[in-house]
């Protein structure tokens, strides 16, 4: 029986939000949990590996996480950024994440919009650097919706249905 495991990694709740809409998509024995409480790995055939956007780039764990995944394991990205869907800014991330797995079988990635915590905003806010970005992100407060949601389960399902070929 093909077993899949969801990990994830998330500080305000976003990414384990669309973590539970893939998760309960799935068919089949099934595991969601924190990547800090992730250790076998071999005996799942799946893996969905989630993570919020930090500062352009997937977080330092997430990394870590994915230089030790087994080689030639099905796996699937999905992560949560402020910045605008299809930006740049908001793929870069994901497609650093590719890299990173090159030993791994990458079936798909998936992403929205997550809201960015106040505090947060109010630290970009006060940095000439970041202070238009910070502006563009207060837009996310409303991810991730009912949709994102939505669009999650389907990457869930078509994901599922990639790993099954052989
Ligand atoms: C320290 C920090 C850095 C961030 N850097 C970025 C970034 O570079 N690009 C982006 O789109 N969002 C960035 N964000 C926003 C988060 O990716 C977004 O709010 C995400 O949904 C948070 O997910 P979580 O609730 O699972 O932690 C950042 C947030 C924080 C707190």
């Amino acid at each position: 029986m093909p077993k899949t495991l969801v990990t994830y990694f998330s500080q305000t709740g976003n990414t384990k939000k669309i973590a539970e809409a893939i998760f309960e998509a799935l068919e089949g024995e099934k595991t969601i949990q924190p990547i800090d409480e992730t250790r076998q790995l071999e005996e799942y055939n799946l893996i969905f590996i989630g993570f919020p956007v930090h500062s352009h780039s997937v977080p330092l764990k997430i990394q870590d996480f994915i230089k030790n995944i087994p080689e030639n394991k099905k796996i699937a990205f999905f992560s949560t950024h402020g910045s605008l869907t299809g930006s740049r800014l908001s793929r870069e991330a994901l497609e650093h994440a590719v890299i990173l797995a090159a030993k791994a079988k990458v079936l798909g990635t998936f992403s929205c919009r997550g809201r960015v915590s106040l505090e947060a905003l109010e630290v970009f806010k006060k940095s000439p650097e970041h202070e238009a970005w910070a502006e563009m992100a207060a837009s996310a407060a409303s991810h991730p919706d009912e949709r994102d949601l939505e669009d999650g389960k389907s990457f869930s399902k078509w994901i599922t249905t990639l790993s099954r070929q052989p």
